[in-house]
């Protein structure tokens, strides 16, 4: 049995994405640290990241995967309403991302803002465009995830060094009266007593950066990835069971499940876990690494151009990154 769509719902009406160009693969993290194509692609199954040049920045990629979501949506900028970011690697300390992305696109009539979600930035801007959105302030939002994680990797430490990518993705999200489908689950959640086991430790307030603090490295990506990978598994499961009840569905009734792209063994664990054969379950992370808050919408986006999913397919998203921070969202296109 499936629960009939909320009559008044929000929906996915576009996406995009936007990457930068350069490339970097396991043969040249093989020249920088004590690595080798062989371990990464075994524990990781990543191949290739887009990392990108000194000049380049986050809002850079934003800013072309927000015009590819409202052109292909067939929005104009000035409908906006929000512009939701999720990032933790924003152009500056303040103002926000949004802000500097709202100018660039000639989103007039938006308010935009950033938060920090980590990987499941993508998922709890859903979230936040649902509240806003359903409330009745307003019609339509940006929900971004980007991220320029190359600028706080530590590129001496081999165990983080080889997962992250740079990158961008976006979605429109319209209210709807009467339509059929939309956002048929959403699950949020974050635990802070996890806080220790991904972070940036220092460059922030706390620890504001100073030459003994970059050359420490401290300001860049710590994470006990072992313990988190025991966490991911878990938590984007239970993510995923909630959403899949809220919505009154099985895992079978699912067309494409989308999770974060952290590590294919993670996601393999999870497919198996909802007894999802690969076929149903997206995974490009071989060509982008974790690109965190812009893995999922990249993901969603390239399935989308691809046709793997299109108008009435139900797809399953499941996000988990530092905080610790996860959730899940079901979405029928
Ligand atoms: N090349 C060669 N050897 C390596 C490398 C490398 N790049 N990195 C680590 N090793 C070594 C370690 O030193 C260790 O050696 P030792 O046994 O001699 O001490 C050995 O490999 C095993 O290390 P582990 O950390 O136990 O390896 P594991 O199988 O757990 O894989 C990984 C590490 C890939 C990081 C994995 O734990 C993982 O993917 N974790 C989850 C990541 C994640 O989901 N993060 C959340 C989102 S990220 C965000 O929010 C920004």
């Amino acid at each position: 049995m499936t629960a009939l769509a909320p009559k008044r719902n929000v929906h996915i009406t576009g996406t995009g994405h936007s990457v930068p160009e350069k490339i970097l693969s396991n043969e040249d993290f093989a020249r920088i640290v004590d690595t080798n194509d062989e371990w990464i692609t075994t524990r990781t199954g990543i191949k290739n990241r887009h990392v990108g040049e000194p000049d380049e920045k986050n809002s850079d990629f934003i800013t072309a995967a927000a015009k590819a979501a409202l052109a292909s949506s067939g929005t104009d900028a000035e409908e906006i309403d929000y512009i939701i970011i999720g990032t933790v690697t924003g152009d500056l300390i303040f103002p926000s991302t949004a802000c500097i992305v709202q100018e660039r696109i000639g989103a007039i009539n938006a308010t935009g803002w950033d938060h920090s979600a980590a990987c499941s930035g993508f998922l709890f801007g859903i979230g936040q465009a649902k509240g806003l959105l359903k409330s009745g302030m307003g019609k339509k939002a940006l929900v971004i995830g980007a991220e320029m994680l190359s600028r706080i990797t530590n590129y001496k430490d081999r165990s983080t060094c080889v997962l992250f990518g740079d990158g961008a993705g976006a979605a429109v999200v319209e209210l709807k009266e009467d339509a059929p489908g939309g956002l048929l689950g959403l699950y949020m959640k974050t635990d802070g007593r996890l806080v220790h086991l991904l972070n940036a430790p220092a460059g922030g307030s706390a620890n504001p950066p100073t030459p003994e603090i970059i050359e420490a490295g401290t300001n860049k990506i710590h994470m006990k990835g072992n313990e988190v990978f025991k966490y991911a598994v878990r938590f984007m499961g239970d993510a995923c069971r909630r959403v899949l009840e809220q919505a009154d569905m099985a895992a079978a009734d699912v067309d494409l499940f989308v999770p974060h792209q952290a590590n294919l063994r993670i996601i393999e664990a999870l497919g198996s876990r909802m007894e999802m054969d690969s076929s149903r379950v997206y995974v490009n992370l071989q060509e982008y690494g974790n690109t965190s808050a812009a893995s999922i919408p990249i993901a969603l986006d390239q399935a989308i151009e691809a046709g793997v999913v299109g108008e009435g397919s139900k797809v399953l998203m499941a996000a988990f990154g530092g905080g610790l921070t996860w959730g899940a969202a079901l979405v029928q296109l």
